[in-house]
């Protein structure tokens, strides 16, 4: 499919049939999410793949209300990492996370990213602290999302292109909304740079 194409098609699927992902579609999510770049490439990911029925209902309980797709999904895939490998492991993360809800996309699966890191369950505690004790993860692991996959029971529209907003793009200087617009830099002078 071109990228283009799978970029416009993916969405958050949050309905599934509770039916198991296959094996040979988890793998390829897997490999996409570990084929990321990240800051001096240190890859600081750990990723948990949970297809427990009765662990991935536990697991809807780890937000309010933002995680119950977890019930009906296949999988959840847990992306943790060690803060301690480098201070953009947020960022790290979220590539791998994007990386494995498209490939999700590609293969006609479902899937959606749930919020984990600065996130409460149900009962109060924070998502990563209920997460890392229910899998037994150790402390110095903290949680960036979840990823629930499944296969689709419904699947909501792609987005069209009509819809991307163009006018979040500023061209060559803040105040140009188009190329056409852009008739020259109103960027300060060299000299005034150096006095900021
Ligand atoms: C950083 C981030 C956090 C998100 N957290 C949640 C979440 O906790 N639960 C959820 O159902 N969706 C979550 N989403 C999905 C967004 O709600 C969704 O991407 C947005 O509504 C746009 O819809 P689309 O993905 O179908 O284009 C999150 C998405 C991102 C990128």
């Amino acid at each position: 499919m071109e990228l283009m194409n799978l970029l416009l098609k993916r969405r958050s699927v949050r309905n599934y049939t509770g039916d198991p992902v296959p094996r040979e579609k988890l793998e390829a999510i897997l490999e996409a999410g570990l084929s990321s770049a990240s800051g001096r490439n240190r890859k600081p990911w750990e990723l948990v793949v949970m297809s427990d029925r009765d662990i991935l209902e536990k697991l809807s309980h780890c937000r309010t209300g933002a995680a119950r797709m977890l019930e009906k999904a296949g999988c959840a895939i847990l992306v943790f990492a060690d803060p301690e490998k480098t201070h953009v492991w947020t960022e790290d993360c979220s590539m791998v996370m994007s990386n494995m809800h498209l490939m999700a996309a590609s293969l006609g699966l479902g899937s959606c990213w749930i919020q984990g890191r600065l996130r409460f369950a149900e009962n109060g505690e924070s998502t990563e602290g209920f997460c890392r004790r229910l899998l037994g993860v150790p402390e110095e692991y903290a949680l960036e999302a979840i990823l629930s996959v499944g296969i689709p029971a419904a699947v909501p529209e792609p987005h069209k292109p009509e819809e991307l907003k163009k006018d979040k793009v500023h061209w060559e200087s803040w105040k140009s909304k188009t190329p056409q617009q852009a008739t020259g830099h109103q960027t300060c002078s060299a000299a005034e740079l150096r006095g900021i």
